[in-house]
């Protein structure tokens, strides 16, 4: 089994190993990647592959700290880190008193805050209270109704730079980690050269620290859409397809179940 990570080993990978990140909405799952990877992210995108709404902004508090558990039931030995839902965070005392309930109500090791320059006193408010945090700069998933979609970020002089000037503030304040979300591969590099902590990228080229990626769309389950930095492991819904397509058949022309799946006595 593997040694369970801690905030700092994880800043000390920085430079010496890269860092693995994927996300897990309940226990069968988390049990399946807790092996592997370093960190399990309780993602809000679990609204989207999970909930099956447009977008990650209606999860609540309540469902992020329900899935959240389940993760950890199912990996207590893997470092859990849980999203700040969209609205949990408009506050520094707002922000504290959510955090302080998900680390209350489950084995969370951190959770994790959209946004930049402008939330880093909020961060630098949930560090000084005991609460390890992960920032999330570059594209982020809960403006895509302010924005008007997911905009990559960095491809022009004013938002490349804006992006490094997040990230410094958030390590500054605090921040134990970042993710980096939906950039150019240049600014990915750039982030991860300007700051000390560990930049986990997903959408954002081979330079970062490490990698994070949503467990079904990695695994072919989310089927919607599928971003250009998505690699697909596994055909995940063809092969539940095929084997479900496999089980009504057999049901149908009777051979499940055998002797092999019946109490003959
Ligand atoms: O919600 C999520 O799954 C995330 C990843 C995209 C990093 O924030």
């Amino acid at each position: 089994m593997r040694k369970k990570e801690t905030v700092s080993s994880l800043k000390s990978a920085k430079g010496d190993r890269k860092l693995t990140m994927i996300t897990a909405y309940d226990a069968l799952f988390s049990s399946l990647f807790a092996d592997e990877v370093d960190m399990i992210l309780v993602g809000d995108s679990l609204n989207m592959s999970f909930n099956g709404e447009s977008d990650t902004l209606s999860v609540t508090i309540e469902q992020m700290i329900y899935h959240t558990r389940a993760v950890c039931n199912g990996a207590p030995e893997t470092f859990v880190v849980c999203d700040m839902p969209f609205g949990s965070t408009n506050t520094k005392e707002e922000a504290l008193s959510n955090a302080v309930e998900i680390f209350r109500q489950t084995k969370a090791d951190a959770i994790k805050i959209e946004g930049g320059v402008y939330k880093a006193e909020l961060v630098r408010h949930l560090c000084n209270n005991a609460i390890a945090v992960m920032g999330h700069i570059g594209l982020l998933p809960q403006f895509v109704r302010s924005e008007g979609g997911y905009k990559v970020q960095g491809r022009d002089e004013k938002s490349f730079k804006e992006v490094i000037e997040d990230a410094i503030a958030i390590e500054e304040a605090g921040a134990f980690a970042l993710v980096l979300e939906g950039v150019t591969e240049k600014l990915g590099k750039a982030v991860t050269e300007a700051v000390s902590i560990p930049v986990i990228g997903i959408g954002a080229g081979s330079a970062t620290d490490g990698q994070v990626l949503v467990w079904s769309d990695m695994l072919g389950f989310f089927e919607s859409f599928k971003p250009k930095f998505v690699k697909r492991y596994l055909d995940g819904a063809m092969h539940v397809r095929k084997a479900v397509e496999c089980y009504v058949k057999e049901v149908k022309n009777g051979t499940f179940p055998s002797k092999d799946h019946t109490y003959t006595k």
